[in-house]
């Protein structure tokens, strides 16, 4: 039996981290394929995340959500960008202590203004910034339960965080 394909490293952090953004530069920069569960998700089911936040609620898109980081890891050899949420589910978190992840991390202000109105991200309908600061409150103590390293991205561009996870790994 060969042995799985593991992905170089796995990035994960709340919604504004840059996490798609870093993963594409860290893909450019290693010459890896990048892969971002949001897209996995909106290509399997051939629906937009808003509309199955919707349509069909929030349990159902994170169960979409832990079968597409299940497929990726088994498939996927390069950069591996999670959902803000993928690490709600502990047999998500379970199956990352075998990878290295890096947690992104991002305060209030920062978030606030990397996500703007919020646009197609269901979860922060309403008021964007108490539902950041929420979320953030909530979550954080899991990025870092399941990070081998915490870069900071509060006031650096993508380019200087992505630099400083190469220099990392
Ligand atoms: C979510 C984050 C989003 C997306 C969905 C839910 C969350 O991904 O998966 O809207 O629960 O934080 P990004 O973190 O890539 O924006």
């Amino acid at each position: 039996m060969s042995a799985a394909v593991a992905p170089r490293v796995v990035l994960v952090g709340p919604m504004g981290a840059g996490k798609t953004t870093v993963a594409t530069l860290l893909g450019d920069a290693w010459g890896v394929p990048v892969r971002d569960t949001d897209a996995d998700i909106v290509e399997t089911s051939g629906r937009e995340i808003a509309d199955i936040f919707v349509e069909s609620g929030e349990e159902h898109f994170r169960d979409l959500e832990a079968a597409a980081v299940v497929a990726a890891l088994a498939e996927h050899d390069g950069v591996l960008a999670l959902g803000g949420g993928a690490v709600l589910r502990p047999e998500t978190c379970d199956l990352l202590a075998d990878q290295t992840v890096v947690f992104l991390r991002v305060g209030l202000s920062d978030a606030v203004r990397r996500v703007g109105l919020g646009v197609g991200r269901p979860l922060l309908l309403g008021n964007v910034r108490a539902r950041i600061k929420t979320l953030l409150d909530e979550r954080t103590p899991i990025y870092e339960s399941v990070a081998d390293h915490v870069v900071e991205t509060d006031g650096r561009t993508p380019e200087e965080v992505a630099a400083e996870v190469r220099e990392l790994l």
